[in-house]
């Protein structure tokens, strides 16, 4: 198997996507943003507020490198700029969750954590910018993508269905 890339704006759900796909694919899953975590032993939010972004795109870079040498046959779930990446398309089929910007922020507010979810992610603080971030990114998320699975009110186990046949289909 070739590796499955999930991207796509914050909070689209691809953690819970990610897991629901190791479920039926019986595979291993790696989440770029808990590969920087564990890297630099802080949180994102605390690298975001201590570094910098552009010292957190440089470990994605980082990241992005060693999965495309090291890592096979595996379901790669990614934060919503690792797009960015130069060699995205080399790490394997990539597949957008897509959803309109309102849908997702009415999914993070529905959960019982919804503080948390909105709170850990920093570029999530201000809902105008990052609806303008939302604007600017999907066209590029588009163009990148393999495989699109428009994941607005659907459940994890659905939406694990449609990837696995469409990423079956695009080998
Ligand atoms: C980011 C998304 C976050 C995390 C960081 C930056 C982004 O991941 O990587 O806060 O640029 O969209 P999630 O998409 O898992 O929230």
């Amino acid at each position: 198997m070739k590796n499955i890339v999930l991207i796509g704006f914050m909070g689209v759900g691809k953690g819970s996507v990610a897991r629901e796909i190791v479920k039926t694919a019986k595979c291993i899953a790696i989440d770029t943003d808990d590969l920087i975590e564990s890297m630099e032993n802080r949180k994102v939010k605390k690298i975001f507020a201590d570094e910098g972004e552009k010292y957190f795109r440089d470990l994605e870079k980082q990241v992005a490198n060693w999965l495309e040498k090291s890592v096979k046959n595996t379901l790669i779930s990614t934060g919503g700029g690792f797009y960015k990446v130069k060699n995205l398309k080399k790490i394997g089929t990539i597949v957008l969750l897509d959803s309109p910007f309102d849908a997702i922020i009415k999914r993070i507010k529905a959960h019982p954590n919804a503080k948390g979810k909105l709170k850990k992610r920093p570029l999530l603080n201000d809902l105008q910018k990052a609806k303008e971030l939302y604007d600017g990114r999907r066209p590029e998320y588009l163009a990148l993508a393999d495989v699109v699975v428009d994941v607005t009110n659907k459940s994890a186990v659905e939406c694990t269905k449609e990837i696995l046949k469409k990423v079956k289909k695009n080998a």
